[in-house]
């Protein structure tokens, strides 16, 4: 087991293990205190695990009440956000009662979103059931929902009073699921661990690991947590250097958009990692061969880096984008494997860049 502090104005713990899911409770109790617990979860992952996670709940001494909304991005929704606040309304819930997130990176996202706004923001612990939850975004703060427009266009940032990370929950990932967390770890990887990129080509990471080795997934979800912490603690809102953890994003959500959410997230991140190193490469920023080691790498942890996007339509897409300020757009670019850095480009040069990454002939 290992337990990090993650250093923000609200300090807090990740602690990562198998047999967690029956320690919530007591862990909530210490990080939270608070009467009442609502444990919001999809309706995957409610079947699996809420029953485990509202026994230990109980035995903490919280009145435990379940939300479950239909699973996929698709329902990361309004309605959805609100259904929640309504819910604890009429539940009575206050301001020190908990919000227990069980699930993936959606149900993390928008239960975040509902605890940051109930009443101006009450308790939220996350308790993330995916890899890709696990290894990014239970962890730094932020909530949100999509709009029509875009991806994580109304949020919050929101840091968790504690994480608890069950890596026995992989063990009922289906492939896609587990490519889609393995996109945020080779993310993690090109951005600031070449070790780990070198690890990773040597020995792909697979389901039959995940189920056959868990002292190395524990230490793998540690890794990859330690080094989103030494970004967020260093800018916990994303002024500068947290923009380096949306590698491969820009493109990435502007495809997700386009194929209306059929992909994976961590298949359109694979997808617009590809695409921005191939466009770093004709502008002289990066060494050419790293698109194909990032390329070669996302093929091997099962995740497509080709698109049928049209680069019209995701230049499209793209311009809802968190990081565009006015005519310009910050881009996350890929030097060497293991060091990123973030450039102010003038919208027609992302353009140029867009098309360039996403041209078949280049797929
Ligand atoms: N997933 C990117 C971030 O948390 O900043």
């Amino acid at each position: 087991m290992y337990t990090l502090e993650i250093d923000t104005a609200q300090p807090y713990k990740v602690h990562i293990g198998t047999h967690l899911l029956e320690q919530v409770g007591e862990l909530t109790r210490s990080a939270c205190g608070g009467n009442r617990a609502v444990i919001v979860t999809d309706t995957n992952v409610g079947p699996l695990y809420a029953l485990p996670v509202r026994v230990s709940l109980e035995d903490a001494g919280y009145t435990v009440d379940v939300f479950t909304f239909e699973a996929g991005e698709e329902h990361k929704r309004a309605d959805t956000f609100l259904a929640i606040l309504e819910f604890m309304a009429t539940h009575e819930f206050t301001r020190s009662d908990c919000v227990i997130a069980l699930g993936g990176g959606v149900v993390g996202d928008v239960a975040g979103f509902a605890a940051a706004t109930y009443m101006r923001g009450c308790n939220f612990v996350q308790v993330p059931t995916s890899l890709l939850a696990m290894v990014d975004s239970s962890v730094g703060g932020k909530t949100a929902i999509d709009l029509e427009a875009g991806k994580n266009l109304a949020g919050a940032f929101w840091q968790p009073k504690v994480v608890i990370a069950d890596v026995g929950c992989l063990a009922t990932l289906d492939p896609a699921q587990f490519a889609d967390g393995c996109g945020e770890v080779i993310k993690h990887a090109v951005i600031a661990d070449a070790e780990l990129f070198e690890e990773l080509e040597r020995t792909p990471l697979t389901l039959d690991l995940l189920m056959h080795d868990v002292s190395r997934v524990e230490l793998l979800v540690a890794r990859n947590i330690d080094i989103k912490r030494a970004v967020v603690v260093s800018d916990e809102r994303e002024a500068s250097a947290r923009k380096l953890l949306n590698f491969g994003h820009s493109i990435g959500h502007a495809v997700e958009a386009c194929e209306n959410y059929r992909l994976g997230h961590g298949t359109c991140v694979a997808i617009g990692m590809v695409a921005i190193a191939r466009a770093a490469v004709d502008y002289d920023a990066c060494d050419a061969s790293i698109p194909g080691r990032i390329e070669r790498l996302c093929r091997a942890h099962g995740l497509s880096t080709a698109s049928t996007c049209s680069a019209d339509d995701a230049f499209a897409a793209a311009l809802h984008d968190k990081k565009r300020a006015g005519d310009t757009i910050d881009l996350v670019i890929p030097r060497a494997i293991g060091s990123c850095s973030i450039a102010t480009t003038d919208l027609a040069t992302f353009k140029t860049m867009i098309e360039v990454g996403l041209a078949p002939e280049r797929q």
